[in-house]
């Protein structure tokens, strides 16, 4: 069992704006999945990390007045902090913007087309920006995407395509013949009669509207679609093509994609058919989980329904959102959020169920028998059924997350927690220690609620790492027996340690004061929407300070500034703002010589649309200051870190 491995990976992030609760969900599944594979005894490795390049991205820079890159690189430092935040202990976080995955979507271009399943024609047809699809005339009938129903838009380009045709009947062939290739298997058909059997067309593979994207090596107005550059990170994050360390024998193919079902169409057509191209093996499983709703359907900033995990985590415990985003996700169906359900699981599942188990198991012990339990076990009524629900739960939860139905696989442990609990009522232990004859059995009841919560340690590890060990902590369970073949059995619990009482696993959420703090929230949002309307009664010209905290100002110090060839009045500068450079093109040039403005500490706007200005790209704007007559640029008065901001 040592040597076998387990290659899990989520889906790459688009990093277009913050992750919310439905991104942290995927995540999380795979770090558990990871763990408990790792409990098992395998060399697991979690892959996740992020979808840089597209129209999507270089539209939302543009907007922010950035650069692609530097927006990116923004976006990703925020999602490694919740990663971190929910304790995802991934193994790589690839970018499709690393250069070693750029030399793979290279390579594997090159490759397909001199093997000829690549060539070059026009792409008349519609595309969804949001989800970067290409769409038919068919499909997009009413001028909007048949995935998210926002507006397509047209698209008429010279383009290289994929000739997906070709190999349909090989990829029918291979669902048919791997029954559990596509998961839930409700997905499988949907996938074959929906989009395999009516005919794939030939995928359009390349792109010439837009410049963020890897450069088609032979032919450098072309990017790459921006998910045959995305499917492949799978495989370049092993070093696929490229020269990074090679893992490919170690891992492909990969046991499990997890993926939302709105991807699982690019997942199991585009990307089986780009590895049969390349001759390589296709991954094991594609899981396909519902999505995490809220009220008014799926979350979408547009809609402005996110909910923020990272305010989430801080809020609760990060186990607690843990447990509730795993649980509440059943089989590949849709889950809903709320709060109320969230304090519910706390409250019901954690605090009560698990949480008085343990500290009731733990007071009794200290109680009774000073924290030591004594060697001697003796068996009795009610033990048998106890001891069969540990070994049930364990056998459940093994199988049902080795099927990537951790819901169900908690739900498992939750039926051994209640048994425990059940076993208290029934054994009253508080009776037996009133009797100085019953301290056998009372040592036995503890023993068996003791020998309960260790398996539970084990169990829960996986969807909530801290709990998992502060349980096995508080109980001293030495190393080997917190381990998966420990469990196996049942009476692993050693009698020589002694517990302590810790703090609550879960203190219990006062729902009363939660509401009033609500309520107390109410006034603030009052305030703002009144600020809002305060705005909008605004004598003409007058702006609030809410209006001008918009322009985003930053002191930048100038690296080059050149005159535009061809013209009397621009100037092009090169401007460092301390974390990133910038160009940008102004019409100060009858005032200024250029080598005058080099190494001066001048302030810009950096949160303007960027403009084409005689083709050349300005992204922001020097702030001057003109009499009629006189113009002199803005500077700062003595010496200042580039990149700071002006307020
Ligand atoms: N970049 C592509 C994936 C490329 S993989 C080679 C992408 N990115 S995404 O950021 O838009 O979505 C990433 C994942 O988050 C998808 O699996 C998607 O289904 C999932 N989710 C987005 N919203 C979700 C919910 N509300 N609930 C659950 N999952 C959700 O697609």
């Amino acid at each position: 069992m040592a040597n076998k491995k387990f290659y899990i990976t989520t889906p790459i992030y688009y990093p277009s704006s913050d992750l919310h609760i439905g991104h942290t969900y995927t995540t999380v599944a795979a770090d558990a999945l990871t763990r408990f594979k790792k409990q098992q005894g395998y060399d697991a490795y979690m892959l996740t990390g992020t979808d840089e390049h597209g129209q999507k991205i270089q539209k939302v820079a543009e907007k922010a007045g950035v650069s692609p890159k530097a927006y990116v690189d923004e976006v990703v430092g925020r999602i490694k902090i919740l990663w971190k935040l929910m304790n995802i202990d991934y193994n790589q976080f690839i970018r499709t913007t690393d250069p070693e995955h750029v030399k793979t979507i290279q390579r594997i271009f090159k490759k397909l087309y001199d093997q000829g399943d690549i060539y070059k024609g026009r792409y008349e047809g519609w595309y969804c920006t949001p989800c970067e699809s290409f769409w038919t005339e068919t499909q997009a009938a009413d001028g909007v995407c048949p995935d998210c129903g926002r507006p397509v838009e047209k698209a008429s380009e010279e383009a290289y395509f994929f000739k997906m045709s070709k190999y349909a009947d090989r990829l029918i062939d291979y669902i048919e013949k791997h029954p559990d290739f596509i998961l839930p298997e409700a997905r499988k058909n949907e996938m074959i009669n929906n989009f395999i059997k009516p005919g794939l067309q030939d995928l359009c593979v390349s792109r010439t509207s837009f410049d963020w994207g890897v450069p088609v090596s032979f032919d450098l107005g072309h990017v790459v679609y921006v998910w045959i550059d995305a499917l492949p990170n799978y495989v370049s994050a092993l070093g696929y093509l490229n020269d990074k360390d090679q893992l490919m024998d170690k891992y492909w193919p990969a046991d499990v994609h997890l993926v939302g079902k709105d991807i699982i169409r690019f997942h199991t057509i585009y990307w089986p058919i780009i590895l049969m191209a390349l001759d390589l093996p296709l991954p094991k499983h594609v899981y396909g989980h519902g999505w995490i709703l809220l009220k008014g359907g799926k979350m979408s900033k547009s809609v402005g329904n996110v909910v923020d995990p990272v305010a989430l985590a801080k809020k609760y415990n990060v186990d607690a959102l843990r447990y509730h985003v795993l649980r509440e996700m059943t089989y590949g169906a849709d889950g809903v959020y709320n709060e109320d359900l969230l304090i519910s699981h706390i409250n019901s599942d954690l605090a009560n169920d698990l949480g008085n188990l343990l500290s009731r198991t733990v007071a009794m012990t200290v109680k009774y028998f000073g924290g030591t339990l004594p060697a001697e076990k003796a068996d009795g009524e009610f033990d048998d059924d106890l001891k069969k629900t540990a070994m049930q739960a364990v056998a459940d939860y093994e199988k049902y997350m080795d099927a990537f139905d951790i819901s169900r696989a908690l739900e498992a442990v939750w039926q051994l927690i209640g048994r425990a609990n059940k076993y208290i009522d029934e054994t009253q232990p508080w009776m037996l220690g009133k009797d100085d004859s019953k301290r056998d059995r009372l040592s036995a009841v503890l023993y068996n609620l003791t020998e309960c919560l260790r398996i539970v340690s084990v169990l829960v590890f996986a969807a909530m790492p801290v709990t998992g060990k502060r349980i096995a902590d508080e109980l001293c369970v030495p190393d080997d027996a917190r381990t998966w073949e420990s469990v196996q059995t049942f009476g692993g619990y050693p009698s020589d340690v002694t517990v302590t009482r810790h703090e609550p696993l879960f203190p219990r959420i006062d729902v009363k004061a939660e509401a009033k703090a609500k309520q107390k929230e109410q006034p603030q949002k009052q305030k703002k929407q009144s600020k809002k309307k305060e705005a909008q009664e605004l004598p003409e010209g007058i702006i609030t300070i809410d209006d001008f905290a918009k322009v985003k100002m930053r002191v930048a110090t100038v690296l080059s500034c050149k005159k535009v060839e061809g013209t009397d009045k621009l100037l092009r500068f090169s401007l460092d703002f301390g974390d990133e450079k910038r160009q940008i093109i102004s019409g100060i040039a009858e005032y200024y010589a250029p080598a005058d403005l080099i190494g001066k500490n001048i302030v810009a706007c950096i949160n303007l649309k960027p403009r084409k200005m005689r083709g050349i790209l300005s992204e922001g704007m020097i702030l001057s200051a003109f009499d009629g007559q006189n113009l002199k640029v803005l500077t700062v008065d003595g010496d200042m870190t580039p990149g700071a901001a002006v307020e």
